[in-house]
């Protein structure tokens, strides 16, 4: 068969440049090997919002009586929560497909490999396409540690399998997946020790930001072991090696949550040239293109960004280039979002990295609590928003925020760094009140 546009992978990448493509009148199809979704929906984002809201709602009711709830007898049912999460997963597939059907994109089940001139081969049929967007996601990464082979050991897809509650929970890894877990278990009991090898959790935010999240997840219960080194696995004990000591801990259930990696493999990449690295992933340049003609990639295939929302975007602006409409893909204000309790959601760069890129950097933080609503709401829990500005134009080029649900309030701070406002134009913003967004308001009293 002969098609203007392919996409393999049915992720939030290949589903929205499928509909935006057959909605711009070309004939596409779309491949996929497993459940429409991707991994967002099936084994990331979804199910794993799902049960933080399951035991976000345990914890509010157990710790409810500041507001005059009292909870008397109080059970939770990890295996309902679980039902929840399948319900909401099966809605949001019925969900893809429907769209699919709507705007006639033909889906076909089953595993893609590309072969050269723009054609591809699937369930034993080759077929043909004008352009083809590879977007076949991520893997979690398994480091090589002896005995991490063992059936009590998981990885962020198989805990979600898991509908019993563990007796205890070690996780490896203190980044985006490992905190998201440790606030599920821990709001809900169990306990929860991280074991992260570098000095705080989530390298990749601003520290102070990361320590405040820190703390909150200690408040809850877990236990964080910053620079431990796992050597091994033996049983149920787990060995690491902590300032050169060696340590010992039994888990019943271990996470190992250090990393993913983009899925490349079996799809014919080196046969056909194209330019990629098994850990970078597919090498593509603002648009998307890669270095082969009519071949394009999008989301975590390409190493760039790990997020469901930036797959989305990526894909949209391949789909625009396609069509012949100049667009191009901006990380630089890509917001990004820990789904704890407190959340965390940043975009644009943090001070460190606007110094390193040779920006002359004002900064003002406040913390939440000078916000009516946020102690309203979130009583004794320890929230900051932090922004970060070009100190010679006033260019807003950074905002950082923890606590409450700041997830909510991120794409305004996008939307600031995306139209490039500058200090005096945000002054002119109203921002509702009571909310915790005014906070975004706020913080620029502070800045110095
Ligand atoms: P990550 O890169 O966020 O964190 C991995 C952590 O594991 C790092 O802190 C690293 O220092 C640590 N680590 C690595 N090897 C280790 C070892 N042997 N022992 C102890 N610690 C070790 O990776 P994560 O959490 O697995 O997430 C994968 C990707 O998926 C990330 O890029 C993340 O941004 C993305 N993601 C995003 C979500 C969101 O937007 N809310 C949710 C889940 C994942």
């Amino acid at each position: 068969m002969k098609y203007d546009f392919a996409v393999i992978g049915a992720g939030p990448a290949g589903y929205v440049a499928a509909k935006k493509a057959a909605s711009a009148g070309l004939k596409v199809v779309m491949v996929e090997k497993k459940k429409l979704g991707g991994v967002c929906l099936n084994e990331g984002c979804v199910p794993s919002k799902t049960l933080l809201q399951a035991a976000k709602t345990y914890h509010h009711a157990k710790h409810g009586s500041i507001f005059g709830v009292e909870a008397g007898s109080l059970s939770f049912d990890f295996g309902k929560a679980h039902a929840h999460k399948n319900s909401v997963m099966d809605r949001m597939r019925d969900g893809i497909a429907g769209l699919m059907k709507k705007h006639k994109v033909e889906v076909i089940e089953g595993e893609a490999t590309l072969s050269k001139g723009s054609s591809f081969t699937v369930n034993g049929e080759t077929h043909e396409a004008d352009n083809i967007l590879l977007c076949t996601g991520s893997s979690p990464t398994i480091p090589p540690i002896p005995g991490i082979e063992a059936d009590h050991i998981v990885d962020s897809t198989g805990i979600l399998n898991i509908d019993t509650l563990p007796k205890n929970l070690v996780i490896v890894g203190g980044g985006v997946i490992g905190c998201e877990f440790a606030c599920v278990y821990a709001s809900v009991g169990v306990p929860v020790t991280v074991l992260e090898a570098m000095p705080e959790i989530c390298p990749n935010l601003d520290s102070e930001i990361a320590a405040i999240l820190r703390k909150e997840l200690e408040k809850k219960g877990v236990t964080f072991q910053l620079g431990a080194k796992v050597e091994s696995f033996e049983g149920k004990s787990v060995h690491f090696t902590l300032d050169g000591e060696s340590k010992n801990m039994d888990a019943d259930l271990v996470l190992v949550a250090t990393g993913r990696r983009p899925n490349v493999s079996g799809l014919g990449l080196e046969e056909i040239g194209l330019d990629f690295d098994p850990r970078g992933g597919v090498k593509v340049d603002n648009r998307g293109a890669t270095n082969l003609p009519g071949l394009w990639a999008a989301g975590d295939v390409t190493g760039q960004a790990w997020l469901a929302h930036a797959a989305s975007r990526m894909a949209e602006v391949v789909v625009h280039n396609i069509n012949g409409q100049k667009d191009q893909m901006r990380h630089d204000t890509m917001p990004a979002v820990v789904y704890t309790s407190p959340e965390v959601a940043v975009v644009g760069l943090t001070k460190e990295e606007a110094i390193d890129r040779g920006f002359k950097v004002k900064t003002g933080k406040i913390p939440m609590a000078i916000n009516a609503r946020y102690i309203a709401e979130n009583p004794g829990e320890e929230g900051m928003c932090k922004v970060v500005l070009d100190a010679d134009t006033n260019r807003l080029i950074g905002v950082h925020m923890v606590g409450g649900a700041c997830s909510e309030m991120i794409f305004g701070a996008t939307a600031m760094l995306e139209t490039e406002l500058r200090e005096e134009e945000i002054a002119e913003i109203v921002f509702p009140h009571p909310t915790t967004s005014e906070i975004m308001k706020d913080v620029f009293m502070a800045v110095r």
